[in-house]
């Protein structure tokens, strides 16, 4: 069964809010890894860890907050098991799913208004990766990088 976790610094954490009570209102379980509190700051990258760290069990996706989505994105994306998508918009997220296949939305909590984000996890959830042409792209992401060549014309 699909396990949702999700993770925010002190930037993201009223949007973390808004998702967690979404998502338990549709009757989906998940799983909160912090921040809890608003009242000190945080470092988004100790959140992305914990996430990426969740994310090793199978069937498991990801929601990351923080108040621009930048930070959060270019931490969870330095785990190789990873791909984590910042989006703004239904469609960003709908791609991110057919195309890229992200185990990882985030958000910028100052960037994206609270029924954008709401609607783009609906999206998160329900897109299925389109495979097709999209399969052999995914699979380079996760190609060590010492075989990563770039293509000659
Ligand atoms: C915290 O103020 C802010 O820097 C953080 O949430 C995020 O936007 C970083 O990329």
């Amino acid at each position: 069964m699909l396990k949702i976790v999700i993770a925010s610094d002190h930037g993201g954490l009223k949007l973390k809010s808004s998702v967690i009570t979404h998502l338990k209102s549709e009757g989906i379980d998940v799983i909160d890894l912090g921040t809890d509190t608003p009242n000190f700051s945080v470092d988004y990258p100790d959140y992305a860890a914990k996430l990426a760290n969740a994310m090793k069990q199978p069937d498991t996706k990801g929601i990351l907050v923080c108040g621009s989505g930048i930070g959060m994105s270019i931490a969870i994306n330095r785990y190789e098991w990873i791909r984590g998508a910042l989006v703004c918009n239904e469609t960003s997220t709908r791609l991110s799913r057919e195309h890229n296949n992200a185990n990882v939305i985030i958000f910028g909590e100052r960037l994206i208004g609270e029924l954008t984000a709401l609607s783009c996890v609906n999206v998160f959830l329900k897109t299925p990766f389109l495979e097709g042409r999209h399969l052999k792209r995914v699979e380079k992401l996760s190609m060590p990088k010492n075989l990563l060549k770039p293509q000659e014309k």
